[in-house]
């Protein structure tokens, strides 16, 4: 019989497909990423056929050496994609084809390539958050070993980028630990949940009479159990969704972290300095030296967050079952990945290699009245004054710095007095940025006390 058009769906088409088809169809040239999961759900699946008595144990055999040495060319880089193929499930059954002949026209029993696409998905994301968990214990380790090297170092706490209240470059550092290790945490419980294998639901009716073990399928890929419906298992891609939300949050993270860094290397600031290998310079100004790594952190998370705004607007308007359009999953999938791997590898060596400038932190942290608080809560404690007493007399103090342009423990007694007759000496113990911090001792403070703890503690979290 003549072939005339696909050699996978071709036989209901007297005519082949025009080139404009092959451009917008095609995925090989985004799909080839799925190339090792496919290749093993073809191995298991050809188990499973093997156990349905649908092939023999001789040609079931022959199909699983010829997936290994097709493997085998995917790790050596050998593997030829070919453009002829439109996608990866094509191309992988091609090349068997092209080992062990006519036979590997049976792995393709009871399957479509609508429950097997979902499952290489599925397989490659569980894979993706394995690997970003690494990385991200990578950079707890390197947040942990930096706060350290700095445990002392005072700087000024921002709110609404004023300064607020004196806090410790260490506890700073610390507070994105744990904005990873949520991130880190999300990526362990998605692994958990995404515990359902697709594979065996056919096109999206389940499969016919062939016996196929789902339970043995899923058992094999590493999942827990079978999905439960078939029509949502072809279709259902919440998993994207949901890997493409942590990845958000991830790159929100570091965008975040990047905008401070870029903040503070500025000559305005003068609080780090980014080493020369994660800067660049100016064509035409010889004495810049830009934070662009830190930038373009930044800006790539712009790009995963049009990812999930994509895989969101992809799926809002499709029929129940599976449609074409799920094919545009891939692709801002896979971006998104590579972007946030690049994201953590560049964070951890930013992170590492900043140089702290404690002098210039230090005065800054003196500087905007941030002990302010501590001179109200003072007066609380020590004169009995009501809160909003107090914030109202320390409130007068601050303008009265102002006006004579001190700081708060440059006033005198005499003019502090003015204000609220009771002050006394003592006053000056509190009003210095160490002894703000001193005593900021609550649980998950800013004290040295309690950061040593909460790195004691962190290390024990990663
Ligand atoms: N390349 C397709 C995708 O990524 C595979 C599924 C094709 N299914 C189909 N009914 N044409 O979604």
């Amino acid at each position: 019989m003549k072939k005339s058009t696909n050699p996978i769906w071709g036989g209901r088409f007297k005519n082949s497909n025009s080139e404009l088809l092959k451009k917008i169809n095609n995925s090989i040239s985004f799909d080839y990423e799925l190339a090792f999961q496919d290749v093993k759900l073809n191995k298991v699946y050809s188990e499973a056929l093997f156990r349905a008595k649908v092939i023999t144990k001789n040609q079931k055999d022959k199909i699983i050496k010829a997936l290994n040495e097709i493997n085998q060319e995917l790790i050596n880089e050998k593997f030829k994609f070919s453009d002829s193929y439109e996608d990866i499930h094509m191309n992988i059954e091609m090349a068997l084809k092209s080992k062990v002949g006519e036979i590997a026209g049976k792995i393709h029993t009871g399957k479509s390539r609508n429950d097997q696409v979902a499952t290489d998905l599925k397989m490659w994301i569980r894979e993706k958050l394995n690997e970003i968990i690494k990385r991200i214990k990578q950079i707890q380790k390197t947040i942990i070993r930096k706060s350290e090297e700095n445990m002392n170092v005072i700087m000024p706490g921002f709110t609404h980028l004023q300064n607020a209240q004196p806090v410790l470059f260490s506890h700073y550092l610390m507070s994105f630990f744990e904005m990873i290790n949520r991130d880190k945490i999300r990526s362990l419980q998605l692994i958990e949940s995404l515990n359902e294998c697709p594979l065996g639901s056919g096109a999206l009716a389940g499969t016919n009479f062939f016996e196929i073990d789902r339970f043995y399928i899923a058992k094999q890929l590493g999942f827990k159990k079978p999905t439960e419906n078939s029509i949502d298992s072809v279709s259902d891609r919440d998993y994207v969704v949901e890997f493409l939300t942590i990845l958000s949050l991830i790159s929100m993270h570091f965008s975040k972290l990047s905008e401070d860094f870029i903040i503070w290397a500025s000559r305005a600031f003068e609080f780090i300095k980014f080493p020369d290998s994660l800067c660049t310079g100016s064509s035409i100004m010889p004495q810049k030296k830009n934070p662009d790594a830190a930038e373009l952190i930044r800006s790539k998370t712009g790009r995963v967050f049009s990812s999930l705004s994509n895989l969101l607007i992809i799926q809002k308007g499709l029929p129940s079952g599976y449609s074409k359009d799920l094919q545009e999953d891939k692709e801002p999938t896979f971006d998104a990945y590579y972007s946030i791997e690049i994201i953590l590898n560049v964070a951890n060596e930013m992170i590492k290699s900043i140089k702290i400038n404690k002098e210039r932190m230090y005065l800054e942290a003196n500087k905007g009245f941030t002990t302010a608080t501590d001179l109200a809560d003072w007066m609380v404690r020590k004169l009995g004054l009501s809160f909003r007493d107090a914030h109202y007399k320390t409130g007068k103090i601050v303008l009265l710095a102002e006006k004579e342009k001190k700081m708060l423990h440059q006033l005198t007694l005499d003019s502090l007095k003015k204000i609220e007759p009771k002050i006394n000496k003592d006053v000056y113990d509190i009003i210095l940025p160490e002894k703000s911090i001193f005593h900021k001792k609550s649980y998950g403070g800013t004290s040295l006390k309690t950061v040593v703890e909460a790195i004691k503690r962190a290390k024990k979290r990663i």
